[in-house]
């Protein structure tokens, strides 16, 4: 019995065949505040295919964590639709939101949020344990698994204090992919890192994304986003360009 065993009685729709990996309509987010409300986001249209890597740029205040926070379903949008794989993620309570975004979406932040008291791979396992999509018995094994893919199977045993930031942002990201989603969300995650391991952590973005997995990724780095498959420019809660980038194509 886990303590998350309450997590199997939540029911998720059925989530619609041949839908785009990402859909946005009209989304628009309204924060109220005691000096009154702020429309963080303004009317929100977008479209991602399965396999894109996307960079979201933009000044700060833009609305970019807003944007993607929306469609990791950390937060609701005041209006429009969010559906991501079929799944009209706008429509979901709480409950929902938590089971659909461990099964479907991997989160990775600027400052790693390791749990400090855990070792790599207890901490790799947490999403595993949470979602009950791979087997007690299997989650070990995998979570070594995802860690050699990242480059860091020799760091399994320590805790995240005595790893240098590049690697607790692959063990993040190993954590991130625990449960084989197949989208990837990234708020500036090479934002406390040097330029050579920031460049290592796009690499395997690009990497992922050819393998199938839609990634979304903030970036105040343009040479960064660039590495990217399309530039989504985001100023004062609108998409202003929607750009090809120069590297992998979908
Ligand atoms: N919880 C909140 N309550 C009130 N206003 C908020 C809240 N979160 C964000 N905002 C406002 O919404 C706007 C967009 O914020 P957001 O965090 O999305 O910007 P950003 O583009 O990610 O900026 P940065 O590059 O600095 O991270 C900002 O003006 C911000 O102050
Ligand atoms: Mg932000």
């Amino acid at each position: 019995m886990s303590i998350f065993s309450w997590l199997a009685e939540v029911k998720l729709p059925e989530p619609l065949a041949d839908a785009a990996a990402i859909a946005l309509t009209d989304v628009r987010k309204v924060y109220v505040t005691a000096a009154g409300e702020f429309e963080a986001l303004r009317g929100i249209d977008l479209r991602v295919s399965a396999g894109e890597f996307v960079a979201v740029v933009g000044k700060s205040g833009s609305g970019k964590s807003t944007l993607i926070n929306m469609i990791a379903g950390i937060d609701r949008p005041t209006g429009g639709e969010v559906w991501v794989a079929g799944t009209p993620v706008h429509t979901l309570n709480e409950n929902q939101i938590a089971v659909w975004r461990g099964r479907t979406v991997g989160v990775v932040f600027q400052f790693f949020q390791l749990l400090p008291t855990l070792t790599a791979l207890e901490n790799v396992m947490i999403p595993m344990d949470f979602c009950n999509v791979y087997n007690r018995a299997e989650r070990p094994e995998r979570a070594l698994a995802l860690l050699e893919m990242v480059g860091v199977a020799d760091q399994a045993d320590k805790l995240p204090a005595s790893l240098s930031g590049g690697q607790q942002q692959r063990v993040a990201i190993a954590r991130s992919l625990a449960n084989d989603p197949p989208l990837l969300v990234a708020d500036e995650p090479t934002g406390n890192l040097d330029a050579h391991t920031a460049a290592s952590v796009i690499d395997l973005f690009s990497e992922l994304a050819r393998g199938g997995k839609t990634i979304l990724m903030v970036t105040h780095d343009l040479d960064l986003a660039r590495q990217g498959s399309r530039i989504l420019t985001v100023a004062d809660g609108r998409i202003e360009s929607s750009a090809p980038a120069d590297g992998p194509a979908p």
